[in-house]
C-alpha cells in the first residue's frame, strides 16, 4: 500500500534561516534535472529516485553523496527528509505528493498538480490540515517579470477596465508528441534498467512499447498525462486566475474531434464561463485552443505588423486589451490607447527559490496547494468536457458535474491494487 505504514518523521521539518534543507528529489530526469539544480544551491540533494537507472546514474553522478532509489515509496521511509520535488509523470504526482505531506515533508510539485480533479481537491485539503507545510506547484512563469506586470497591469491598474473574455492558446501538441492514437501493439521487453512496473505506479498495467510512453509521451495517453491542458493550460491559465481572482468556473463545452477513449485530441477549444469578479463584467468567457488554433487576428487589434505568438493570452476588455506571450513581453493594444501607461517595475524572481525561502521562514510561496488545487481543477474539466462530449455544469463544492451524470466516471479514477494511498480515497 502506497504510503501506508510509514513512520511518521521524528521532527516537523522547519528550517532555520540559511540552514542547509535535505531534499529529495523524485524524477530527475527530463524537467525533473532542473528541479534538481534549482533547488540544490545552498541545500543539500540526499536523496534521488528515478524508475530509469541510467537517468539516476547521471544525477548521482551530479549529486554523489544523495542515496539512489527507484521506488519513491522506498525513499520516503528515509529519516530526515525535509523537503521533495516530483517531477515525475502527472500520474504519479499526487501519490508521491500526498504521502510526502502526511509525513511532514515540504513538497514542489510539478504541474499539473495531480491528474485527476479528486487528487487535486484531496492535496489541497492535506495541505490545509498540514499549514507547517510549504508547498509550491511548478509554474515557473508566474515569478517572472513578463507575468507579473501583465497580472499587476489588470489586477491593480484595471488598465483595460472590466475583462470580459479572455483568450488562451498553445501550438501543442504539435511538433512536440502525438496524440489522437490507438493503443499500440505490445512492443517487447522494457530496457533492463527501466522500472516499468514503478512507472505504470498507480495505474493499470499494460506491457511497455518503446517510444511511446516513456520518456515525454506519456502525455497524450489518459491514464498518465493529462493532454495539452496538462502541459501548458496551468502556465497559461495561472496569470488568468491570479489576475481576475476567479474562482471554479460554472460550465464548460469542448469542441475538437470525437473523444478518444485512449488518447487526447489532435486539437480542440474548450469554452469556459465563469461567474464574474471585480475585474470582470457579469460573466467572464474563458477559450482555450489547443494545437496551432488562435483567437482572430482582427480582435488583437494590433498593429499589420504584429507578430504574435505560439502560446499566449488575450484579455479583452471595456478600453482595450492586453496581451502577453510565453515568452513575450505584455502589450496593449490598440497601442494609441495606451501609449502613456508605465509598467510597474516588478523584477523577475525564482519560483524556486521562492519555495526554499518559505521553508526558511521567510515569506510565503504565491502557488501554494490552496492555490494551485482549484487552479489545476478549472484546467482538468476542460479534458471532462472533451471527454464527455457535450456541456457541463460545474457544481465545484460538491465537486461533481450536475447535468450529465457521465462526465463524473472522469474526475476520480480507480489506483492499481497494491498502489492505494489512504489519504487519497
Ligand atoms: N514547469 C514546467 O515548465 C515543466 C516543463 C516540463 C515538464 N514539466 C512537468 O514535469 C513532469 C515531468 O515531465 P518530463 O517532461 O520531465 O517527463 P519525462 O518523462 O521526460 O521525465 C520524467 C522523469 O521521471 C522519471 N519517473 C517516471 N516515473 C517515475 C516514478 N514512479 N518514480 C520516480 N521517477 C519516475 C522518469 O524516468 C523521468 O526521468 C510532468 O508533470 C510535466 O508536466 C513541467
Amino acid at each position: 500500500m502506497a504510503g501506508g505504514g510509514l513512520a511518521a518523521p521524528a521532527f516537523l521539518s522547519t528550517a532555520k534561516p540559511n540552514e542547509k534543507i535535505a531534499i529529495a528529489c523524485i524524477g530527475v530526469g527530463g524537467k525533473g534535472w532542473t528541479d534538481m539544480l534549482e533547488v540544490a544551491p545552498g541545500n543539500e540533494i540526499v536523496a534521488i529516485c528515478d524508475i530509469d537507472e541510467e537517468r539516476l546514474a547521471k544525477a548521482a553522478v551530479r549529486f554523489d553523496k544523495a542515496k539512489k532509489f527507484t521506488d519513491w515509496r522506498k525513499l520516503l521511509e528515509m529519516p530526515g527528509i525535509e523537503a521533495v520535488t516530483v517531477t515525475t509523470p502527472d500520474h504519479t504526482h499526487a501519490p508521491v505528493t500526498a504521502t510526502a505531506m502526511e509525513l511532514g515533508i515540504h513538497c514542489y510539485t510539478q504541474k499539473p498538480l495531480t491528474h485527476s480533479i479528486h487528487e487535486a481537491r484531496q492535496l489541497a485539503r492535506i495541505a490545509a490540515e498540514h499549514p507547517d507545510l510549504v508547498t509550491q506547484m511548478g509554474v515557473q512563469h508566474h515569478a517572472t517579470r513578463r507575468i507579473k506586470t501583465a497580472v499587476h497591469a489588470l489586477r491593480e491598474d484595471h488598465i483595460i477596465g472590466k475583462v470580459s473574455e479572455v483568450h488562451a492558446w498553445t501550438d501543442r501538441p504539435i511538433n512536440f508528441w502525438q496524440q489522437g492514437m490507438d493503443r499500440p501493439a505490445p512492443g517487447g521487453e522494457p530496457p533492463a534498467t527501466v522500472h516499468w512496473d514503478q512507472w505504470l505506479g498507480v495505474a493499470p498495467e499494460r506491457p511497455w512499447v518503446s517510444g511511446v510512453y516513456h520518456p515525454f509521451k506519456w502525455r497524450g495517453w489518459w491514464e498518465f498525462g493529462t493532454g495539452v491542458a496538462g502541459d501548458m493550460g496551468c502556465h497559461l491559465l495561472d496569470p488568468v486566475v491570479n489576475s481576475l481572482e476567479l474562482g471554479p468556473p460554472a460550465t464548460v463545452e469542448a469542441e475538437g474531434p470525437p473523444p478518444h477513449p485512449e488518447s487526447g485530441p489532435e486539437w480542440c477549444l474548450v469554452h469556459y464561463t465563469f461567474p464574474g469578479t471585480r475585474h470582470t463584467t457579469d460573466t467572464l468567457k474563458l477559450t482555450w485552443y489547443e494545437a496551432g488554433k488562435q483567437p482572430s487576428r482582427e480582435l488583437f487589434q494590433a498593429p499589420p505588423d504584429w507578430p504574435g505568438t505560439k502560446n499566449g493570452l488575450l484579455f479583452v476588455g471595456e478600453k482595450g486589451n492586453l496581451f502577453v506571450g510565453f515568452p513575450e513581453m505584455p502589450e496593449l493594444f490598440p497601442k494609441e490607447n495606451f501609449a502613456d501607461y508605465q509598467w510597474a517595475d516588478l523584477p523577475d524572481h525564482n519560483h524556486y527559490e521562492e519555495w526554499i525561502h518559505a521553508i526558511r521562514g521567510k515569506g510565503k510561496t504565491a502557488t501554494p496547494f490552496a492555490y494551485s488545487g482549484p487552479l489545476t481543477e478549472t484546467v482538468l474539466l476542460g479534458n471532462v468536457a472533451y471527454r464527455t462530449g457535450a456541456k457541463i455544469t460545474w457544481d465545484s463544492k460538491n465537486l461533481k458535474v450536475t447535468d450529465v451524470s457521465e462526465a463524473n466516471q472522469f474526475l476520480k479514477r480507480e489506483y492499481r491494487k497494491g498502489w492505494e494511498v489512504p489519504s487519497l480515497a
